[in-house]
């Protein structure tokens, strides 16, 4: 992808990746991406952000066609992710005299990034870059949008807003603009698994992030992924708004999840589901064998307490249950109350393991998972149900 001219002193030097199939290892990206990089041209010429590593070459081409690299004054360098920072160490090196400029967390993840000394400006909130022509960059620092070293960069007289990976999508559009996608839902569905992946761990900070920018009124959003917003700058802020504002429940919820071999954790896990039921709470119980991953996901996610129950086959939990605890949000999910159970016929290692696995994403679990030999007998229903009113009191 060539530069694009996108404004009087507006130009895309970023590149597309169409390829790219996962992203951040984790994350499915069935349209590849773009790393997009800006030029801002004037008195100061800035750069905001560089491209991953792979790309230095076609992103110094891209700068090269607009103007030599020596005359660039300034990076700006608003998240500091490989995907942006992977090229920060050869332009340094092409442009000896740049500075660049991010906020503390920035120039900290830069300096262990690059393992270099850079000529590093510290900017907070309110601080701001003259450009000279009565043009100024204003900086809005937005942290864990979604790394701590976040912020969106303001220029008022241009009304161009930068928002790093806020408000993007994992999505290639050669003409960097979203006036010319040419299949809307597809795009539209990718700035919604965009979102999920990158910015569900982080709402309360994506509701503080459109409040920093509510009152500005650009009339290009230059993101870090996917198209420039223009016609669709407010839609999406308020998709964000709508996903990141928590829905009012009337009830607590619980998740009882669990897989069993030959009935046997399925009593447990039906003992469990009854008691927490009469403990006043919306109680989802599912067989994670036959409930599809997302789904089990979803409801240990969305849960207020989960409980996790499993056999033990060959001295380990089975992959069912494993893969919904590899689905865990940690984030949001940190010191909500969990407890574990199982049923086993020689070994019994399962529950332990998946005890481990929940402390381990700090949820507040027991000292001990419970576990059961073989066929629970009526004392072993009462202790799981013990179990599972002694979890529900710490909601409380
Ligand atoms: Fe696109 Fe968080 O890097």
């Amino acid at each position: 992808m060539p530069a694009i001219q996108l404004g009087p002193h507006l130009y895309s030097v970023g590149v597309l990746n169409p390829s790219l199939r996962v992203f951040d290892i984790v994350m499915d990206a069935p349209y590849g991406t773009s790393y997009n990089a800006w030029l801002v041209t004037g008195e100061k010429n800035v750069l905001l952000e560089t491209v991953h590593a792979d790309y230095w070459e076609e992103y110094r081409a891209n700068i090269e066609s607009v103007l030599p690299l020596e005359k660039i004054d300034y990076l700006i360098m608003q998240h500091n992710e490989p995907d942006h920072s992977g090229s920060v160490a050869r332009l340094v090196e092409a442009c000896p005299n740049l500075t660049v400029i991010a906020t503390a967390a920035g120039k900290k993840h830069l300096a262990d990034i690059t393992n270099m000394d850079l000529n590093v400006r510290v900017v907070k909130q309110g601080d701001t870059l003259d450009l000279g022509e009565g043009r100024v960059l204003e900086f809005i620092p937005a942290p864990m949008l979604h790394w701590a070293d976040s912020m969106f960069t303001w220029c008022a007289a241009d009304k161009v807003l930068f928002t790093c990976d806020f408000l993007g999508a994992h999505f290639c559009e050669p003409t960097m603009l979203d006036t010319n996608v040419h299949y809307p839902e597809v795009y539209l569905g990718q700035v919604k698994h965009y979102f999920e992946c990158i910015f569900g761990p982080f709402k309360p900070y994506v509701l503080a992030g459109l409040d920093k920018i509510a009152d500005l009124d650009p009339a290009i959003v230059c993101n870090c992924h996917g198209p420039c917003l223009t016609e669709r700058y407010e839609e999406i802020k308020e998709l964000y708004r709508a996903w990141s504002t928590p829905v009012p429940y009337e009830r607590k919820r619980a998740a009882v999840l669990y897989c069993s071999a030959y009935g046997c954790t399925t009593t447990l896990a039906q003992a469990a589901a009854e008691a927490l039921k009469g403990e006043g709470l919306e109680v989802s119980l599912r067989d994670v064998t036959f409930t599809p991953l997302a789904e089990s996901a979803a409801l240990a996610n969305d849960a207020d307490l989960l409980m996790v129950g499993s056999p033990t086959i060959n001295r380990d939990a089975p992959k069912a249950i494993w893969d919904v605890l590899c689905s865990i949000d940690a984030v949001n999910c940190a010191r909500k109350p969990a407890a574990v159970f199982g049923a086993y016929g020689w070994s019994g290692e399962a529950p332990e393991m998946l005890r481990t696995r929940l402390a381990m994403l700090k949820y507040n679990v027991p000292e001990q998972a419970f576990r059961v030999l073989f066929t629970p007998t009526e004392a072993d229903l009462e202790a799981v149900k013990a179990l599972a009113r002694e979890t529900a009191a710490k909601l409380k």
